[in-house]
């Protein structure tokens, strides 16, 4: 089947496998593997991208199911140097260790700060309650996203 999505900003057409993942599809097909691919059973949260601004498990959906949608991906944060302030607050925090979960923290609490700019800590974690690290303890997580929340606030008083 052709499916036509528009990824990180890009309009790429593929024919597919109609039982393609969406994470395959990202990885395999386009090469992105900044999108990490865990369990494959909706559990653990690697594989989160957004799908039209909204964190979504690509594990959880068929790439044809995007045909005509926007998809978003880690690749997607960094522009020319320039680090998303969720990342920025991930390495101020120290909030990784072997990086695995890491990719779908990031889209995840990206779209939590694009709809909800100053969250309470209560609602960093429910926001991640989809999401598995094994490493960090999560006290260092939901401080970066808090970090992030600070750093945006702080721009727009600037600007
Ligand atoms: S690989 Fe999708 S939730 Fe684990
Ligand atoms: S940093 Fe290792 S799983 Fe989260």
């Amino acid at each position: 089947m052709e499916v036509t999505v528009t990824v990180n900003g890009e309009r790429v057409t593929r024919d597919v496998e109609p039982r393609l993942l969406l994470v395959h599809f990202l990885r395999e097909t386009l090469g992105l593997t900044g999108t990490h691919w865990g369990c494959d059973t909706s559990n653990c949260g690697a594989c989160v991208v957004q799908v039209d601004g909204r964190p979504v498990k690509s594990c959880t959906m068929l790439a044809v199911m995007c045909d005509g949608h926007e998809v978003t991906t880690v690749e997607s944060l960094e522009v020319d140097g320039r680090l998303d302030p969720i990342q920025m607050g991930f390495h101020e925090l120290h909030a990784l260790q072997c990086g695995f979960c890491t990719p779908g923290m990031l889209m995840t609490t990206r779209a939590l700060l694009d709809e909800n700019p100053n969250p309470t800590d209560q609602e960093i974690r429910t926001a991640i309650s989809g999401a598995i690290c094994r490493c960090t303890g999560y006290k260092n997580i939901v401080g970066a996203v808090r970090w992030a929340a600070d750093y945006e606030t702080a721009g727009r008083q600037e600007s």
